[in-house]
């Protein structure tokens, strides 16, 4: 079931809502406008009015919170595949699940957990803003100031919701692993990218752990990076 709202606070509130009610895996929320869109480490999600894809799903999958940071990078994974497939672009992955498209961000993923077995996928796409506000406008960009084209987002959801689902249960039908090997694969931030994590750490992306921790080789060491904000330096 899909569930589309004009203007909501955050879908993934009202996701969360149905969720605790008992609706099905696999039930979206989206809106045309949030007005407090929830971002990591607690940023706000700018979500204007006509520019984005504002979606939640609820994901009931049999999985414990160790296997939630490598679910995160399942949904990019997936996000990644049906933007690339839909509007034949070819986007990168920033780790944990930054969906990248020419160097920017396109989409951004957040998981949160509801009651044990029971999670919502939080996930914005950029999809028709002509610009954004001066303090957005070096990191992100939108598929219309990409390649010109004003998708439908009825479609484009469709595709993410099919690949995420998919994408979240090879994480549950082939564990982490498959999905630490696929993210290696299309992330050219897994290895050899010089990257400074949260301003803190500075080396070389030297691919993930069994958990989808970004290992990093300093010159002290190699870091395991658990969370943060990593960029290219
Ligand atoms: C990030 O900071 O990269 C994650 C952003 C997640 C934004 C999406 S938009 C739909 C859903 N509702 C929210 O309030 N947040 C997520």
């Amino acid at each position: 079931m899909t569930i589309w709202l004009r203007t909501t606070k955050s879908t993934m509130l009202d996701a969360a809502a149905l969720a605790m009610r008992g609706e099905a895996h696999g039930t979206v929320v989206v809106a045309e406008e949030q007005t407090e869109g929830i971002g990591r480490h607690g940023n706000a999600w700018h979500s204007p009015d006509n520019g984005g894809l504002y979606m939640s799903i609820i994901l009931r999958l049999p999985l414990t919170s160790d296997a939630m940071p490598v679910l995160t990078m399942a949904l990019g994974l997936g996000v990644q595949r049906a933007v690339d497939e839909f509007c034949g672009v070819a986007c990168d992955i920033r780790w944990p699940n930054d969906v990248m498209l020419n160097g920017k961000k396109l989409s951004g993923i957040l998981v949160q957990m509801v009651d044990k077995g029971t999670l919502i996928g939080g996930i914005g796409v950029n999809v028709s803003q002509p610009s954004f506000p001066e303090t957005l406008r070096e990191i992100a960009t939108s598929l219309l100031i990409e390649t010109g084209r004003a998708y439908r987002k009825e479609k484009l959801l469709e595709r993410i919701v099919a690949e995420v689902l998919r994408c979240s249960s090879l994480l549950t039908e082939r564990g982490k692993a498959e999905i630490i090997r696929l993210f290696e694969e299309r992330s050219t931030w897994a290895r050899g990218k010089a990257v400074e994590v949260d301003g803190r750490i500075r080396g070389v992306t030297a691919g993930l752990n069994e958990d989808g921790f970004l290992l990093v080789q300093t010159d002290s060491g190699v870091e395991t990076i658990l969370a943060g904000g990593v960029r290219e330096v």
